[in-house]
């Protein structure tokens, strides 16, 4: 062997026995990291064994490299194990420190448009009204049909229906709510339905194919127009006040006669015209009319006794009216910016 092999070997093995001796006399993690720099850093024992590799003859490099990586591999193995027993790494002791601050997690908050839903519920709840629901997939029948829309009817072209299989479509009002509650239910009714309504609309800043409304129904003994002014009246000033006024503006719908328009005057500029109402002093809420009696007629309620009113309204509409929102696709997008103004 060589004689730059053979010193080089023996420089390996004493090299072996101080480290063994000096990890033994180690006893913090700062005196273990200088150990490893000294033995393992780039200027290291190890790596000055390996630049000493190519001042020897090819044939014993590979046995003198093998002895280096031996080396290695036991300081590296052994500084490991010295650092878990000084309990520099690995899984800590949990340590409880009570001065600590807590973990702030946010607590979520109610859809802004649940918000509003929930504030119209409670107003005509508080007037008497019981709350009633109906499927959001519904028959022909009841969107339309029962409602005085026969099927030739040009407000089936107008209301952009998403129709399904056979005679089911997704409902583009809450009205079928009407039918389906005086079905099961003789007179006196007064009732709201809150849900879903579908129509084919391309969203843009105040369309969406999916929105709420709230639909009313009154019908007794001598329900009157002035009643459906009455409550639409209560109904306005609770929500927005009670400086608010209301108007009605003539209209048409199948399944009311009269029928008409209501509008509340703008709650943002009192009704003097700004932004909001454009310049008008008027915002369109929904429709609203006197049952018609070929309404009745579906539902077996004799038209010569009783009378009744009808009423819907937006809820993303009335929602975007309290709080100023000026696009309806915020309320879909799960943004949790927005949500979180709420
Ligand atoms: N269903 C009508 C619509 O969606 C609103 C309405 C409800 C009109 C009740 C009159 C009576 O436009």
């Amino acid at each position: 062997m060589g004689q730059e092999a053979d010193s080089l070997l023996n420089d390996v093995k004493t090299a072996r026995a101080s480290f063994e001796q000096e990890i033994a006399q180690v006893d913090t993690p700062e005196q273990l990291d200088q150990l490893r720099i000294k033995y393992l850093g780039r200027k290291g024992a190890v790596a000055g064994f390996f630049s000493r590799l190519p001042k020897l003859d090819p044939a014993e490099r590979p046995a003198a490299g093998n002895a280096i990586n031996q080396l290695k591999q036991f300081v590296t193995k052994a500084i490991e194990e010295k650092k878990r027993s000084l309990g520099s790494t690995g899984p800590r002791k949990p340590v409880f420190d009570a001065s600590l601050p807590g973990t702030p997690f946010r607590i979520g908050s109610r859809h802004p448009l649940l918000q509003v839903l929930d504030e119209i519920v409670d107003i005509f709840a508080s007037m008497g009204f019981s709350v009633e629901t109906g499927p959001e997939i519904e028959r022909d029948y009841y969107n339309f049909e029962a409602l005085n829309i026969p099927p030739d009817h040009p407000s089936r072209d107008l209301q952009d229906t998403f129709y399904l299989e056979g005679d089911k479509l997704l409902r583009t009002h809450t009205s079928p709510v009407q039918i389906r509650t005086m079905e099961k239910q003789r007179p006196p009714v007064r009732m709201i339905a809150p849900g879903r309504c579908f129509r084919k609309d391309t969203p843009d800043a105040t369309h969406s194919p999916t929105f709420h409304q709230v639909e009313g129904l009154c019908v007794d003994k001598n329900v009157t127009f002035a009643d459906l002014k009455g409550v639409i009246l209560a109904f306005a000033q609770k929500l927005f006040g009670k400086d608010v006024r209301i108007r009605f503006r003539p209209s048409f719908f199948p399944f009311t006669e009269p029928s008409a328009e209501y509008d509340f005057s703008c709650p943002m500029c009192g009704g003097k015209g700004c932004r909001v109402c454009k310049y008008t002093g008027w915002l369109e809420i929904s429709g609203a009319g006197m049952v018609d009696p070929a309404v009745f007629g579906f539902v077996d309620y004799d038209p010569e006794v009783y009378t009744g009113y009808a009423f819907g309204m937006g809820v993303e509409r009335i929602a975007m009216l309290k709080h100023m929102i000026g696009d309806i696709r915020l309320f879909y997008e799960n943004d949790i910016r927005f949500l979180s103004q709420f």
